[in-house]
């Protein structure tokens, strides 16, 4: 039998299944179901190497998301943070300055897109506690927030690059370990 804090890890929902194309509605009330699904959701992130994860991502069609970055095969450059839940979040100030970085979706297995994104962005957002903050991310976390709020709206990462700026998994991997030996021998 199954207790209640037995991890679970989630279905994802894959780009052609209709919730990944609909806006998702607003937390009411923060109840047990709540905490096990977010609790749900940082698992199955870090199950997958994910940095992020959107509810209707797993089937629920409710504005909640977790930011959890931290280094990993997928994304080997990115900040290590505790994971966090994101209720019903609003972005209420973007930086005019914008910048590109390499994407990749739980959602969209196989491809990276160099996705142009806000540097900063000020946000304000429900924590799992429930109580409202406001807040200024930055660099990678700021791009992981504008991906993720905008699974909510029923947008992914393709709808913002150029096709050009589409490539394999592969390819990409390949690249980073490029990179990655690149800057080791810098070191030396
Ligand atoms: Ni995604």
């Amino acid at each position: 039998m199954k207790t209640k804090t037995e991890k679970r890890f989630l279905h994802i929902a894959q780009l052609g299944v209709p919730i990944i194309r609909k806006r998702a509605i607003p937390v009411k009330k923060i109840d047990e179901e709540t905490k096990i699904l977010t609790r749900d959701m940082i698992a199955t992130c870090k199950e997958v190497e994910g940095v992020g994860i959107a509810a209707p991502q797993v089937f629920q069609g409710l504005q909640i998301f977790i930011l959890a970055s931290y280094p990993n095969p997928r994304y080997p450059t990115a900040p290590k943070m505790k994971p966090m839940a994101v209720l019903n979040p609003k972005i209420v100030a973007r930086s005019s300055e914008m910048e590109k970085g390499w994407e990749g979706c739980l959602s969209i297995p196989g491809i990276r897109g160099f996705v142009p994104r806000h540097i900063s962005i000020t946000a304000e957002y429900t924590t799992i506690e429930g109580i409202r903050q406001k807040k200024i991310f930055t660099g990678f976390v700021a791009k992981i927030f504008q991906h993720e709020y905008d699974h909510l709206q029923g947008h992914v990462f393709v709808d913002r690059v150029d096709t050009k700026d589409i490539i394999t998994e592969a390819i990409y991997q390949k690249m980073t370990r490029k990179l990655l030996k690149k800057s080791i021998t810098h070191l030396k």
